[in-house]
């Protein structure tokens, strides 16, 4: 039986909050719509749409291109749109579940791709959850002051691991990369998240090839062994339970009314379940974020596609709630009040920061620790001196 996830706190006991400060997406240029896929197997664009509510989703062609290309492109956007020197920012997290390689982590090529150095990065898997997760790791990095900026970054090229002969997975998924800026902020932020996971789902919903257990070898290819493996049916009625229970638990122990959610931001898998969500919190479509048509599912891409989406339509106070379900079985959410108002210049969006984040700290150290070659306790008291 699956255990609900742990009610933790509700109230947040740090003055200080995580605050998403920036956004930006990216999507690759080639579009896969609903007719082109009816021409390589046996769907039509009215079952797709009926049953998905997707019309088109984005590829990423091209030779030795992988997931990390299209989280470069991301962070690159959002160092430029913020004004964020690569040597400001402390940490970068990168969730994913089609990383270019088993290792390195493509956190790690991100930050080489677009000169960012010296700094922790690593990668979390959790399926369609991992932005939820990522966002959850790095609001305590913030909260406990060891990082001023982190990059958290959602990417998955799922045409890699999509079979487009298996008509009911082909036309679900899509490939994209969105990118966060977080930073402290006393006024706006992260308030409350939850995350929980059930490893028995995994015989509705995984790749059976290509890992430890599973070695790749010319049989596990010729049964087409390392493509996504689900099971719609039975997922979707996890999904639909799992997304509109982490929502209500979310408000119930944050006090929340339907009225006082201004947006719900959820995993886009499929509309269906979007639209069952978005009921049992009493929230009308238009409070509900919503790109699969365009996009389809890009796993852990989804939420910072949305933010970065309906980006210009946020005001700074605005009360945010995501949600998600994936593979694992992964879900979580994350209640957070928007920080800022996109059609102010970054100057004068008072985020409520508290003195000027100016990437050092911890980060600092570390970076001269890279840069000298030395370890960090070779610094001493001059590393300590720097310690927030
Ligand atoms: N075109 C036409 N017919 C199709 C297609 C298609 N593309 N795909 C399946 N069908 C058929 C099936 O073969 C079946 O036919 P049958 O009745 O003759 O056997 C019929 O349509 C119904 O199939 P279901 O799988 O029951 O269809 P359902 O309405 O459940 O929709 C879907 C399928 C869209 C996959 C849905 O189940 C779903 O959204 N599941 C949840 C997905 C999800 O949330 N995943 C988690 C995140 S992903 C991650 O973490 C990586």
């Amino acid at each position: 039986m699956t255990r609900q996830p742990k009610k933790t706190k509700a109230a947040h006991p740090s003055s200080i909050r995580a605050a998403i400060t920036a956004v930006h997406g990216y999507v690759p240029p080639d579009v896969l719509t609903n007719a082109e896929l009816a021409r390589m197997v046996d769907t039509s664009d009215a079952w797709i749409v009926g049953r998905t509510g997707i019309k088109e989703r984005h590829i990423l062609k091209g030779k030795g291109l992988g997931t990390s290309h299209m989280g470069a492109e991301a962070v690159r956007g959002l160092l430029k749109k913020t004004g964020t020197a690569p040597e400001d920012v402390d940490l970068l997290i990168c969730a994913t579940t089609t990383p270019d390689f088993v290792f390195p982590s493509t956190a790690n090529l991100i930050c080489d791709m677009t000169d960012i150095r010296g700094i922790g990065s690593f990668d979390v898997q959790a399926a369609c959850s991992g932005f939820i997760y990522a966002l959850t790791i790095a609001a305590q990095f913030i909260e406990t002051g060891q990082c001023r900026k982190i990059v958290v970054v959602g990417a998955d090229k799922m045409s890699a691991i999509i079979d487009y002969t298996d008509r009911a997975t082909c036309v679900l998924f899509g490939d994209g990369a969105g990118a966060v800026l977080i930073e402290r902020s006393r006024k706006y932020g992260i308030i409350d998240t939850l995350i929980a996971s059930d490893g028995a789902g995994m015989k509705h919903l995984h790749q059976k090839a290509g890992g430890s257990r599973m070695p790749p070898t010319a049989e596990t290819v010729a049964k087409r062994l390392h493509y996504v493996h689900q099971e719609g049916a039975a997922v979707y009625k996890y999904a639909v339970a799992r997304m509109a229970e982490v929502a209500s638990e979310l408000m119930a122990r944050n006090r929340l009314t339907s009225k006082m959610v201004d947006w719900l931001v959820p995993h886009q898998a499929n509309k269906r379940i979007i639209e069952a969500t978005a009921e049992r919190m009493g929230l009308p479509a238009e409070r509900v974020m919503v790109t699969i048509h365009k996009y389809g599912n890009t796993t852990a891409a989804t939420i910072p596609l949305c933010l970065w989406d309906y980006e210009s339509k946020l005001k700074a106070g605005d009360r945010l709630i995501l949600a998600a379900f994936g593979g694992g079985f992964t879900w979580g959410g994350v209640y957070l009040t928007w920080a800022y108002d996109a059609r102010l210049p970054r100057s004068e969006n008072k985020t409520g920061q508290g003195g000027r984040a100016t990437g050092g700290g911890k980060g600092l150290a570390m970076r001269l620790a890279y840069m000298l070659k030395a370890p960090l306790a070779l610094l001493g008291p001059f590393a300590a001196s720097l310690l927030p």
